[in-house]
């Protein structure tokens, strides 16, 4: 059986999760599901990144003790996901026994290869970002243009000046290699626009990386000199191996290397530059891909605590439901781009594409089929009577390959308009075929024909969407007795069995 190995970044629990989490977590959810509809052994990881300064600091200015907070934090982020309908294999928190276990082996391999040096570190740093800037990042950064302060290049806040004996890992050691490696997989890192900035990135010269902090202790400590802790993405970037009881647990040597590791832009370079070197560092092989997604803001906003704007997703799938919420999160933009979120986008794709295009072209055909049929689900003779239905079947057999390469490419809002072409060709064929008419005259084979290919379309519609909102597949094939059929191809006969017509799914919003 084919595995799959599908991660999300691990969150800082410095706060609740947003909408941007959210979407990442959906987003990597859907791929999971999709993969398993496909049959594939699929292990889905995401969890929480617990340790480092401004977890620490977050504690502190809430006044708890910080190993407190980060389990309260984590009930609230299992709770969330669980909300969302989020169906995770791995949940890994850094803090976990079994995670530092990891980590602490992991550095000793990079010891014994000889690619880690004691030192100091003078520089900057951006708690925020848990990131080290060198004065020529800062000065180079257009964000630090006419400022007195030097503010971080990637999130604009104010960095600090750090001066602390340290542990260096030699980056720079594998510069070449890691060039190499770009080179021989055109495909490792994703989407393609953002390869160019990496690779300029690294071209420009890899400078050894810090990798300790002795100014606090929230994190795991270097084996044999505990006033060192390790860097908080040293020990983070660890998780997708440690989740998996590396080096000789079961699970790691069954889904390692990661078939794609999804996360925004943001932290593209941690994973694609970082990340490969510590695994050739200790001789493992790289995942295949590393996906960095575009970002959200809200209103036109960047989301932040200080504007106020910061969408909750809990809230969101309160008012809206879970599957509308997933629904447009992906479908809104592609996966890759920035988009922006409001109220009136979602309500307006919420009546276009789920209450009238989905919505009615099943509430309709079910109400064709009990109104002509009383309920049961015909069995016509030759289901591809005319040109109009040849259409219909062919479009819904290529749409099932179309979506498959989509999916495959991360690329979710495309198969999404790819299924929902579908549904508005078959909205269509209702008017064009007017069934009311072939009732009136008699026409019972082609109206058989008719319904039939309606019922199939639905019928694979609803599994090809069930990634995306699980519910409404579930309750769509449940209306369909189509539960136990879920086979990706039309013509699978239904006859016979007698279709139970719910309410709407989807009631337009009047808002
Ligand atoms: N802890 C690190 C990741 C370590 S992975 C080894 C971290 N955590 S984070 O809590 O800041 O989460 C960042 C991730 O959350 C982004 O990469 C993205 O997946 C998601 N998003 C956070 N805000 C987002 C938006 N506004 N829009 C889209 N995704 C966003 O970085």
């Amino acid at each position: 059986m084919n595995k799959f190995y599908i991660t999300t970044p691990i969150y800082y629990v410095n706060d609740i999760p947003h909408i941007g989490h959210a979407y990442t977590t959906i987003a990597a959810d859907v791929l999971a599901r999709y993969k398993r509809l496909k049959g594939f052994d699929v292990y889905y990881l995401t969890g929480l990144d617990e340790h480092g300064q401004k977890i620490m600091e977050a504690a502190q200015a809430k006044g708890v003790e910080v190993q407190k907070h980060v389990d309260e934090m984590a009930e609230g982020f299992k709770k969330a996901w669980n909300k969302l309908e989020i169906k995770n294999d791995g949940f890994i928190r850094t803090t976990s026994e079994k995670h530092k276990k990891v980590v602490q082996e992991f550095f000793k391999k990079m010891m014994e290869k000889g690619d880690v040096y004691k030192g100091q570190y003078e520089g900057w740093y951006c708690i925020p970002c848990e990131s080290y800037w060198t004065e020529i990042h800062l000065k180079d950064s257009p964000k630090n243009k006419d400022k007195k302060k030097y503010v971080c290049p990637d999130c604009g806040r104010p960095v600090k000046k750090v001066k602390e004996d340290t542990y260096f890992f030699k980056l720079s050691k594998y510069q070449d290699q890691l060039l190499k490696h770009f080179e021989e997989n055109p495909d490792f890192l994703q989407p393609v626009s953002r390869k160019n900035e990496v690779l300029s990135f690294i071209k420009q010269g890899l400078k050894d990386l810090s990798i300790s902090r002795t100014s606090f202790t929230w994190g795991v400590p270097i084996p044999g000199d505990d006033k060192h802790v390790i860097y908080v993405w040293f020990d983070a970037l660890i998780n997708y191996v440690s989740a998996l009881d590396a080096f000789d647990g079961k699970n790691y040597k069954k889904y390692w290397p990661a078939d794609v590791h999804v996360m925004g832009k943001e932290i593209i370079r941690f994973h694609a530059v970082i990340w490969p070197i510590m695994l050739m560092s200790v001789g493992v092989p790289l995942p295949k891909k590393v996906f960095g997604h575009g970002w959200w803001t809200v209103e036109g906003k960047k989301m932040s605590k200080t504007t106020g704007n910061v969408v909750d997703p809990i809230a969101l799938a309160e008012e809206f439901g879970v599957d509308p919420v997933r629904y447009f999160l992906l479908r809104e933009v592609p996966f890759g781009v920035d988009g922006d979120f409001s109220r009136a986008s979602l309500i307006a794709r919420f009546n276009a594409d789920l209450a009238n295009d989905l919505g009615n072209l099943l509430h309709r055909t079910l109400t064709m089929c009990e109104k002509y049929f009383k309920g049961e689900i015909p069995n016509p003779k030759n289901h591809k009577f005319d040109d109009l239905s040849k259409e219909l079947v062919a479009l819904s057999e290529k749409t099932i390959d179309e979506v498959d390469k989509s999916m495959n490419a991360l690329a979710f809002s495309e198969a999404l308009s790819k299924i929902w072409k579908v549904i508005g060709v078959a909205n269509t064929y209702i008017e064009k075929e007017a069934p009311w008419k072939l009732a009136k005259a008699g026409e019972t084979e082609k109206l058989e024909a008719v319904i039939f290919n309606l019922l199939e379309v639905l019928r694979i519609t609803a599994i090809l969407i069930s990634p995306y909102m699980p519910s409404t597949g579930e309750k769509m094939l449940s209306e369909l007795k189509a539960s136990d059929i879920r086979e990706l191809s039309f013509g699978k006969k239904l006859a016979g069995k007698k279709v139970a017509k719910g309410q709407p799914l989807f009631p337009r919003l009047e808002k």
